[in-house]
């Protein structure tokens, strides 16, 4: 700044005469406190590099769906819709910490402690929790502030975002714009004292514009949680993730005792299968884990002026792209026929590895005719109907084997070693498509 040091007059450009008393080359430049203090850029190579020390939730599996932990001075934002068992995970994550303080502004200590007594610990563990997990019921977020100076936690949980003020008494609760200004001091906390915070946010029914959205670009690390299609399992993922990778995934069992990990997400995925055409088994990959899931396929003449093409599970591109290349390369015709997709189970797989099994699904729906019901699939589909390496095939073949598939067909990739699987070499659609469909069935129904 530039200051008149005979009245005062303040400019950011330097002045030959002051505007306000008309003195000649009165101006001085006076440097602000806070510019003279202000952080000064480093090169990379002077900086001491972040320790990447991770911390455990606690649960193994929501430690994978982070890679690997928590790291240190991290923002992770659980968000899902209300009643899905946000609070129930964010309690249980607590119990499996060191130094935490859980923050409800939604519930009283009294709901929590009732919430604590459901969720299933031995009674060792029960005790230890409740003697180190700190408990503070809040809605203002000076308070939570004053907190986190006198304990300094590793790790605080904030249950939820939307119920926390930073101006409280002021407007409406939960504006959007509270909710950013809430955010913005848990970042300046977050990075500056290296404490780490696990906030969930609910999902409006208004969308999703209204809710954590609009959080997202500030934390680290975003995870969802939705609902298997049977209502009793919980999936969480991830959707950003600053320190891992967001294909893992996290399969719960909701439970009167909590939730519960389920080990084996594919027994889970695959259970309920019925031997029909449209039916088909991928053996995906999500992160670390690979998988088996069923992608069913539905089609139908169509009764509109376009035909419909709807999908869950899986990507709605790729199932565009690989109607386009049956179309192109063999003699299913859907150009009038409604495409019906699914994954069952409700998990969601985005990869291309996906594809050969999107193609069997729609062929065998589309021709009546069923895909042997010991058949699994991976590969992924190029638009030339050749048929693509995918990544960890072996681990893809394995898994198929240890569920007692007898058959997987695969990209043409030598990577077929002896197994108890029969591996069956693809090289483009027309020949998978021939070695997947068995006779048409009998039944008309
Ligand atoms: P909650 O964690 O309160 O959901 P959110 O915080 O996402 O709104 O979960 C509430 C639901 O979970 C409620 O319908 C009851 C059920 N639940 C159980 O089935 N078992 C339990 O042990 C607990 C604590 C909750
Ligand atoms: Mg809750």
């Amino acid at each position: 700044m530039f200051v008149c040091k005979e009245c005062g007059y303040k400019s950011i450009q330097k002045f030959g005469q002051c505007p306000y008393c008309a003195g000649w080359n009165t101006s001085v430049e006076e440097k602000s406190e806070a510019l003279a203090n202000s952080r000064k850029a480093e090169r990379i190579s002077d900086i001491k590099c972040g320790s990447g020390k991770r911390i455990t939730s606690g649960i193994a599996n929501v430690d994978a769906v982070l890679g690997g932990g928590i790291v240190e001075g991290s923002i992770v934002l659980i968000a899902g819709a209300p009643g899905i068992g946000k609070s129930t995970l964010l309690l249980q994550a607590a119990s499996g910490m060191e130094k935490v303080l859980y923050v409800s502004g939604e519930e009283s200590p009294g709901q929590i402690c009732m919430r604590s007594e459901r969720i299933k610990s031995d009674s060792e563990d029960a005790c230890a929790f409740a003697g180190r997990v700190q408990l503070l019921a809040a809605q203002n977020f000076d308070e939570v502030a004053c907190e986190i100076e006198r304990l300094k936690p590793d790790v605080v949980i904030i249950d939820s975002i939307q119920s926390i003020r930073s101006r409280p008494g002021q407007g409406l609760a939960a504006s959007v714009g509270e909710m950013k200004e809430v955010a913005v001091r848990i970042v300046e906390i977050a990075k500056n004292s290296n404490i780490s915070f696990i906030l969930s946010g609910h999902i409006t029914k208004e969308g999703i514009l209204q809710g954590p959205k609009v959080i997202e670009h500030m934390v680290d690390v975003v995870m969802y949680m939705e609902e298997s299609s049977d209502h009793a399992h919980r999936i969480l993922y991830s959707t950003k993730n600053r320190f891992g990778n967001t294909r893992e995934f996290a399969l719960f069992c909701m439970t009167v005792g909590g939730l519960e990990v389920v080990p084996d997400a594919s027994k889970y995925f695959l259970s309920g299968r019925c031997d029909i055409p449209g039916s088909v088994v991928v053996s995906a990959c999500g992160g670390s884990t690979v998988f088996l899931a069923e992608v069913q396929a539905l089609i139908n003449t169509t009764s509109f002026q376009y035909p419909r093409r709807q999908v869950t599970g899986l990507e709605l591109n790729r199932v565009y792209l690989v109607i386009a290349i049956l179309e192109r390369f063999t003699d299913i015709k859907l150009s009038s026929c409604d495409v019906y997709m699914n994954v069952a189970g409700g998990i969601k797989i985005n990869e291309p590895a996906a594809d050969l099994a999107t193609a069997a699904a729609i062929a065998s729906a589309s021709t009546k005719r069923k895909v042997g019901k010991d058949t699994a699939f991976a590969g992924e589909i190029g638009l030339g109907g050749e048929i693509r390496n995918v990544s960890r095939l072996g681990e893809r073949i394995d898994k198929a084997a240890s569920f007692g598939f007898g058959k997987i067909i695969v990209p043409a990739s030598g990577a077929a070693r002896k197994n108890k699987i029969k591996v069956i070499e693809v090289k483009n659609i027309r020949e998978a498509l021939s070695a997947a469909l068995v006779a048409p069935s009998q039944s008309p129904l």
